[in-house]
């Protein structure tokens, strides 16, 4: 017998440190300043950052989850984690290749990065979370 499904939310956060550098190249400094701010800074800088990963899916009467959360753990380790951390983002980091290195594209490229081996694990990617500082953050929910 099924009892009914209940569907639930759950979430796991992760940390990476990276470097980077918010510029268009056919702009001066100054006006890279203007509009990036202290982001633009030509020699690099870093961020402590924070990603948050929320799944969604049915509760397992076998188990009580929605999904193992060290089996996602481990495939945001190997697919986002370990490609980011300690790395610049602008010149080191495959799957942030030709973007602009804000927050919000880190969001959408974690996304599309993990969408499948979310999916592996039988739930369904709600929402992508990346912390820049304290005071700054961006969400993704998908197209
Ligand atoms: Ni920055």
């Amino acid at each position: 017998m099924h009892s009914p499904m209940s569907m639930v939310y759950i979430t796991r956060k992760e940390r990476f440190n990276a470097a980077h550098r918010l510029y268009r190249p056919e702009y001066s400094d100054e006006k890279n300043l203007r509009i990036f701010g202290k982001c633009s800074n030509p020699n690099w800088h870093g961020h402590n950052y924070t990603l948050l990963v929320t799944v969604k899916g049915d509760v397992s009467d076998e188990t009580g989850f929605v999904v193992n959360l060290k089996e996602l753990s481990r495939i945001i380790n190997v697919k986002v984690i370990v490609p980011l951390d300690h790395r610049n983002i602008n010149l080191e980091v495959p799957f942030m290749k030709g973007k602009l290195a804000s927050t919000e594209n880190l969001a959408i490229s974690i996304w599309n990065e993990l969408e499948a081996g979310v999916e592996s694990l039988g739930a369904k990617l709600h929402c992508i979370r990346v912390e820049e500082t304290e005071n700054n953050r961006a969400e993704y929910f998908g197209k």
